[in-house]
């Protein structure tokens, strides 16, 4: 009778934990997984997934599966910062100016999940196209886009514009396309007096806490 008691609430303890809430994922090699976020099904909230790539590197994914590296989490913030696309590079020697996730038209998050981008970001866009001049862009000779263009080889000479990412615009997605602009960076909370190699290149996302 005792044995059988003893099982049941072995039993109990085991139902018990599944149930309960998945702990923190273990490290992605060096770098810490912190709960909510979901490296694997048995770990952290699987709202909240990214991925361990080569076990040395984290990457958030767009709805449209492109990989971000991600470059840091604060996580009393609820913010974590990815590293915005590279340029297409076509072979060894040619570097177009295109956006690396141009074929997902830039960055698109999955509206259903808890995370958006921030109002910190200034995003920076190259080889736009005229009609681009009548939207809420500076794309003036003074517009920041100006001061790295000799960081974007493959896109100088090109018509430019920056723009805040501000509240009044969606937070889910930095488009690009075909006869609008082609390629982009952002900056995060930009300092425009400092020299263009100190500006925080990446794109700020916060996320929502698990409830
Ligand atoms: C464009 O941005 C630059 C740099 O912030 C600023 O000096 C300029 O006044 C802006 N131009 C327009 C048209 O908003
Ligand atoms: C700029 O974009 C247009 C399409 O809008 C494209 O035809 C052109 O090749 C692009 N320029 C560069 C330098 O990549
Ligand atoms: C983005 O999400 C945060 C919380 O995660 C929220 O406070 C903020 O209002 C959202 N921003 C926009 C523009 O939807």
């Amino acid at each position: 009778m005792l044995f059988v008691v003893i099982m049941i609430m072995i039993l109990i303890t085991k139902i018990g934990n599944v149930s309960a809430d998945l702990g923190a994922c273990p490290k992605c090699g060096s770098l810490e997984v912190p709960y909510p976020f979901s490296t694997d099904d048995s770990c952290g909230d699987p709202r909240y997934k990214i991925y361990c790539n080569n076990g040395n590197e984290l990457q958030f994914m767009s709805a449209e599966g492109f990989k971000y590296k991600i470059l840091s989490i604060d996580l009393s913030a609820n913010k974590l910062i990815i590293q915005p696309p590279d340029l297409l590079v076509v072979d060894d020697t040619t570097t177009t100016c295109y956006s690396s996730d141009f074929s997902s038209q830039g960055l698109r998050l999955d509206e259903r999940l808890p995370f958006n981008i921030s109002t910190r970001n200034t995003v920076m866009l190259f080889n736009c196209s005229d009609n681009i001049l009548r939207s809420p862009l500076n794309c003036s000779s003074n517009s920041f886009c100006r001061q790295i263009e000799d960081k974007v080889e493959a896109c100088r000479g090109t018509l430019c514009c920056h723009f805040l990412k501000d509240s009044h615009m969606t937070s889910y997605m930095i488009r690009i396309r075909s006869g609008g602009c082609t390629a982009y960076t952002s900056v995060v909370d930009i300092r425009p007096q400092d020299p263009v190699d100190n500006w925080n290149y990446g794109i700020e996302l916060q996320w929502l806490t698990p409830n």
